[in-house]
C-alpha cells in the first residue's frame, strides 16, 4: 500500500485542528499527499468540513483513518498508511505510547508536540533501539516545546565563532493591552492544563527514569553554570523555567558531546514575569499547583476546574482566534563562551545573543513547527543523523534548513545586539 507522506491523528482536537489548516495551508507547495486521524469519523468528517470552509480548499478527498488509542490494531492500520505520523493526541503519558510503539512496528516516522518530560524521556529508554532498528525517526517536543530552546542553542553555536560554554534563555509571552479583555476567555486550551496536570502529578517519575536513561552523570565543566533562580534581571522579576526545555537541551546536548562532536552548553531557561507582586503571584500558583496535583481529590478539581486554579488562563473552549493570532512570543537566549582558539581553561571572554520570536505561540508557531519537522524528515533524511531512533530535535534538526523554513513561518531565529546580555 502506497503511503500519504503525512497522517495527522488527534486531528479533531484544539492543536490537531490548528495542525490541520497548516498542512492545507503548505501541501500544495510541498506536493504532499496527507490524512486526518482520529477515533470519531463524525468529529473528523465535521472538521474536514470547518477547514475547507475556512481555508476554500476542497478536503472532500481527504482520506479519513479510524484510529483509537485503546485499539493497537487500529493504529497499526494507520502507521502503515503513513510516511510521517504527526501525533497532536495528548496528554501524550496517557495516549501517546501506544503510537510510539505502532509507528515503529509499521516503519512510520512520528512526531509530536509532548512538551511531557516522563513521557519523552520514557520513548527513548523503551523504543530507541526498537526505532533505530527500524530506521524510523520519533521526534517529540517539535512544538513551543522546545523547539525555541533546543534549536536556539544549535542554532547560537553555529552563529558563535568559539567554544559555547552556557546559555540562559528568556520567555516573554504577552497579549497586547487592546486584547486583554478576550484574553480572559482564555489563552491556553485544557488539553495542555491535562497534561501539566499529569506531569506534575509524576513528577518524581523523573529521577529513577533518568538514573536509567543516563546512568553516568556528564563530567562537570567549568565555570559550572549556576541557578539564579528567582531574581531580576532587564528590570523584570523572573522565575525558572519548569516545561519540558531544560532536559530537552540536555538531551541533545549530551548526545551531541558522547558521539564526539563537542562540549555541551549548559542551559538554564527562565521565564520573565514582570513586577514582584506578579511573580509573587506566578510563584504562589505553581506551588499550589503543583500540592494540588498531588493526590487524587485536589488534581481532579484541578482538572474540573482549569479556568478557576489557573487564574483565568486555562478554559475549555481555549483562546479565540484574535487571542491566538495577537499573542507575542520571544524567546531571549544569552550565551557565553570563549572565541576560536582561546583557553577554556580562563574566564570565558565571548558572548552572543539569539532571539526567537513570532505569534501565537501555543498554536500557531507549535504547528509550524510540528508540520515543518514532519516535512523536514521527509525532504531532508540525507542531513539528519544516518539511522533513525528516539531524538530530541536539535538531534534530528541541528544540521537541516529547518530553522531557515521556520524562520518565514512564525518561528524567527536571529542574533540580537551582544550588548543586551549584560
Ligand atoms: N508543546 C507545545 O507547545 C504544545 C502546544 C499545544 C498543545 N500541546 C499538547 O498537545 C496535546 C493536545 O492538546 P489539545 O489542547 O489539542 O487537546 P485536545 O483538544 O483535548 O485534543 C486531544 C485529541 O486527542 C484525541 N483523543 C483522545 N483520546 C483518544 C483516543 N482514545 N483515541 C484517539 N484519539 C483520542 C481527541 O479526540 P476526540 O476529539 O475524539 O476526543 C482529540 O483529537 C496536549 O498534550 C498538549 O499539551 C503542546
Amino acid at each position: 500500500m502506497s503511503r500519504f507522506d503525512l497522517v495527522v491523528f488527534g486531528a479533531t482536537g484544539f492543536t490537531g485542528k490548528q495542525a490541520v489548516i497548516e498542512v492545507t495551508r503548505v501541501a500544495k507547495k510541498y506536493g504532499l499527499t496527507w490524512a486526518v486521524a482520529g477515533r470519531s469519523e463524525y468529529k473528523l468528517q465535521q472538521l474536514m468540513q470547518e477547514v475547507s470552509k475556512k481555508t476554500g480548499e476542497d478536503h472532500s478527498n481527504i482520506k479519513v483513518i479510524i484510529a483509537d488509542v485503546s485499539n493497537e490494531a487500529s493504529l497499526e492500520e494507520m502507521c502503515r498508511q503513513a510516511a510521517v505520523v504527526v501525533n497532536c493526541c495528548g496528554p501524550y503519558r496517557l495516549y501517546g505510547e501506544p503510537v510510539v510503539r505502532a509507528a515503529i512496528h509499521c516503519r512510520a516516522h512520528y512526531v509530536d508536540v509532548s512538551g511531557e518530560p516522563q513521557f519523552i524521556e520514557t520513548m527513548q529508554l523503551e523504543y530507541d533501539k526498537a526505532a533505530q532498528e527500524a530506521g524510523v525517526y520519533v521526534v517529540s517536543a517539535c512544538g513551543m516545546d522546545s523547539i525555541p530552546n533546543d534549536l536556539g542553542v544549535v542554532y547560537m553555536e553555529q552563529q558563535f565563532d568559539g567554544t559555547l560554554n552556557s546559555v540562559e534563555s528568556y520567555l516573554t509571552a504577552l497579549v497586547p493591552p487592546e486584547y486583554s479583555a478576550e484574553a480572559r476567555k482564555g489563552v491556553v486550551h485544557y488539553g495542555t492544563w491535562e497534561s501539566l496536570v499529569h506531569s506534575l502529578a509524576n513528577h518524581n517519575e523523573l529521577s529513577v527514569l533518568r538514573k536509567k536513561l543516563y546512568p553516568q552523570r556528564l563530567p562537570t565543566f567549568q565555570p559550572k553554570l549556576q541557578s539564579r533562580g528567582i531574581h531580576k534581571r532587564f528590570d523584570k522579576w523572573c522565575v525558572p523555567f519548569l516545561g519540558a526545555d531544560a532536559s530537552i537541551v540536555y538531551r541533545t546536548q549530551r548526545h551531541l558531546h558522547e558521539a564526539g562532536h563537542k562540549r555541551p552548553v549548559q542551559f538554564k531557561p527562565y521565564v520573565k514575569i514582570g513586577s514582584m507582586a506578579a511573580t509573587i503571584a506566578a510563584v504562589f500558583a505553581g506551588v499550589l499547583l503543583y500540592f494540588m496535583s498531588l493526590t487524587s481529590f485536589t488534581r481532579k478539581l484541578l482538572l474540573d476546574h482549569p479556568r478557576i486554579f489557573s487564574l483565568g488562563f486555562v478554559t475549555k473552549d481555549g483562546p479565540t482566534e484574535t487571542v491566538m493570532n495577537n499573542t507575542y512570543y520571544k524567546f531571549e537566549l544569552f550565551g557565553e563562551g570563549w572565541a576560536r582558539g582561546e583557553d577554556e581553561g580562563t574566564k570565558p571572554n565571548k558572548k552572543i545573543a539569539v532571539k526567537v520570536s513570532g505569534l501565537n505561540p501555543g498554536y500557531g508557531a507549535t504547528v509550524s513547527g510540528l508540520v515543518y519537522s514532519a516535512i523536514t524528515i521527509l525532504k531532508e533524511k540525507d542531513k539528519m543523523p544516518a539511522t533513525g531512533g528516539v531524538m530530541t530535535t536539535g538531534v534530528a534538526f541541528g544540521k537541516t534548513d529547518l530553522i531557515k523554513h521556520l524562520y518565514d513561518n512564525n518561528m524567527k531565529f536571529e542574533v540580537i545586539d551582544t550588548d543586551r546580555s549584560k
